[in-house]
């Protein structure tokens, strides 16, 4: 096992950082962080990373989703072969609107500076690793999202390339405009007997290991989430001259929606949260009755029940709201997400590196999605977090020092080096 000083430590931090950095600069809008999916910048993103992992001796490919992927063949497995058992490192490089640089960006860092220390010794494993950057985790552009790391699990909803986005693009359009095709995306999928676990390096997003004092924590688990798609149908009007007993107001009606949320999940004290970030109010003007109001709620909890409970009071609540207001109603759901256990083992192989960086092996859970509720559907998965400034992200202040960034890669390496694809059942 390989001993890191302070000195590889902050090396490695640094050019974590300085790579983070780098990609942060790739943005659609020159004065905040704004990357979706499949857009020129998510091009020039994945430009960048697969010549990174190109230096650092990965072979390079990209399947129908853009997912990029770098290679690191397994001890004895030629190029062009495909037999070895791999491990799966992966993260996402599309961000949320206005975002921080941190969040998925230093996962695919830090795989590939990871599988960069055993490339530069010319030290095979046995096992083969794919670096992969995905490409669609937040879902900032078409309402589902994870389709990246779900065509890599194959269980890719064919139903989906119908989405649009904001300007009416169907996800089957902006593959082709990327260059792409749908009927590739099969293709992306690793078979089951291939792909030995997928772990993850992520930044916390919470304040759960800065109020411990803690780098480095091993997740136990991915929260449930469940994204409702509530739809308003009233009557556009005069703002002046319709009385207001007499108005079918779909924004009245959201509003007090979105009220009857946040109660149902205050009242679970702590077990489910509800958030709307996103409401869409047509015709949308200052002086005319709103006539069609889209609010989508985004409900996250780590029990099941809990979570279900909830969906089912907004629902049952939502539909009196519309009929005390002579409202029409649609209710959709366009993601279901289970809670998605990490594996044991995993999670002891992180907890063992950890310990051997004389940090602690704090155990929490995520309140974050991540790529890793798609991954499961095919393999074993695990998450290490890295302790982030306040707990914030989703947020241009998003911060998380050199110093921990480059723990979290030795954390990485040492994951890596303990690896037995043998233990994990
Ligand atoms: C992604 O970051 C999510 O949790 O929504
Ligand atoms: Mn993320
Ligand atoms: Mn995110």
């Amino acid at each position: 096992m390989v001993t890191f000083s302070q000195s590889d430590i902050d090396a490695l931090g640094a050019r974590a950082e300085a790579m983070v950095k780098s990609l942060g600069t790739i943005s659609a809008e020159p004065d905040r962080l704004v990357r979706l999916f499949l857009t020129p910048e998510h091009r020039r993103a994945a430009d960048r990373v697969a010549d990174w992992m190109r230096e650092v001796g990965l072979e390079i490919s990209e399947d129908a989703l853009g997912t990029v992927r770098g290679r690191y063949r397994a001890a004895g497995e030629d190029a062009g072969q495909n037999t070895a058992k791999r491990l799966l490192i992966g993260s996402h490089i599309d961000t949320v609107i206005d975002a921080g640089m941190y969040d998925g960006p230093f996962g695919v860092i830090a795989g590939i500076l990871a599988v960069e220390h055993f490339a530069k010794g010319g030290r095979r494993l046995p096992f083969g690793i794919d670096v992969l950057a995905f490409g669609d985790e937040e879902g900032s552009r078409f309402p589902a999202t994870l389709a990246s790391s779900s065509a890599c699990a194959g269980i890719f909803k064919p139903e989906n390339l119908q989405l649009a986005d904001r300007n009416g693009v169907t996800l089957a359009d902006a593959i082709t405009a990327y260059g792409k095709s749908p009927a590739d995306i099969s293709a992306a999928a690793y078979a089951r007997e291939e792909a030995a676990a997928y772990v993850e390096v992520h930044i916390e997003q919470g304040p759960v290991l800065e109020t411990r004092n803690q780098p480095l924590g091993v997740v136990t688990a991915i929260i449930g989430q469940t994204y409702l798609n509530i739809e308003f149908l009233g009557e556009a009007g005069h703002a002046g001259t319709v009385p207001m007993l007499l108005r079918r107001d779909a924004l009245a009606g959201a509003a007090e929606a979105m009220l009857l949320g946040e109660t149902l999940a205050r009242d679970t004290k702590g077990e489910v949260v509800a958030t709307v970030g996103r409401i869409a109010v047509a015709p949308g003007a200052t002086n005319v009755i709103p006539a069609n109001v889209v609010v989508i709620f985004d409900i996250r909890s780590g029990s099941e029940a809990g979570r279900a409970r909830l969906v089912d009071a907004l629902k049952s609540g939502v539909r009196a709201i519309a009929d005390k207001r002579h409202l029409g109603l649609t209710i959709t759901s366009t993601r279901e997400v289970a809670t998605t256990p990490c594996h044991p083992a995993v999670q002891d192989g992180f907890a063992s590196a950890i310990g051997a960086l004389g940090a602690e092996p704090l155990r929490l859970g995520s309140g974050a999605g991540h790529d890793g509720q798609a991954m499961a559907r095919l393999c074993p998965i695990g998450m290490l977090f890295v302790r982030c400034r306040g707990g914030i992200s989703h947020n241009p202040m998003e911060y998380t020092s050199p110093r921990d960034l480059g723990v979290a890669v030795a954390a990485l390496i040492g994951f890596i080096e303990r690896f037995d694809p043998g233990t994990l059942g």
